[in-house]
């Protein structure tokens, strides 16, 4: 937080209130892709944070981990593997359900992408209750796979559930009461 870059990063993210519904203070950071310099700095953050833990595996869950996990495995030196919503891989997978607000969502893993003994980094843009992501971390467990930390641009403290979590940004403005 004491890192000048932050204070950019949380700027640049725009929040949009009531969307998808009422009540939802919407988290949008698509405008911060659109300034390079602060879109190449919160991917520095991460590299920085990561580039020496050994990681060989960056797992980005669908949708925004797909905009924020490749430049980091890129930059770390780790592959790549999506984490996807039902029925969008076409080869065997592990799938993992977890609850939401209302109803249950599910994210599938390709068996073989992700070897024994390997480790992990989870990479979302936020987490609010952890469901979405301690659903990511039974997939690479399942594969047998140490998850070594999740990382998010943006997380909301007072509703996270406790994972091994690193975020830039803590915004206590998700819902509006
Ligand atoms: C959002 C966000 C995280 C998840 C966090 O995704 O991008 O993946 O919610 O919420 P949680 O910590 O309570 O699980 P969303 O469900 O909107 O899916 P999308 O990225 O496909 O739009």
């Amino acid at each position: 937080a004491d890192d000048p870059r932050i204070q950019a990063i949380q700027s640049s993210i725009r929040v949009v209130p009531d969307f998808p519904k009422p009540g939802i203070m919407f988290q949008d950071i698509t405008t911060l892709l659109l300034d390079p310099k602060v879109f190449r700095d919160t991917i520095d953050l991460f590299v920085e944070r990561y580039k020496s833990k050994n990681i060989s595996v960056v797992a980005g869950i669908e949708a925004r981990g797909f905009i924020f996990g490749p430049p980091i495995a890129l930059a770390i030196g780790a592959k790549f593997v999506p984490l996807r919503k039902p029925k969008k891989l076409p080869g065997k997978v592990f799938r993992q359900e977890y609850d939401l607000e209302y109803g249950s969502d599910c994210l599938e893993m390709h068996v073989g992408a992700v070897a024994s003994g390997e480790r992990a980094l989870v990479v979302d843009d936020l987490i609010a209750t952890g469901g979405t992501l301690g659903a990511a971390m039974k997939l690479l467990e399942c594969a047998g796979a140490e998850v070594v930390e999740c990382a998010c641009v943006i997380e909301i403290p007072a509703l996270k559930a406790c994972y091994y979590m690193s975020s830039l940004i803590y915004t206590s403005s998700y819902v509006v009461a």
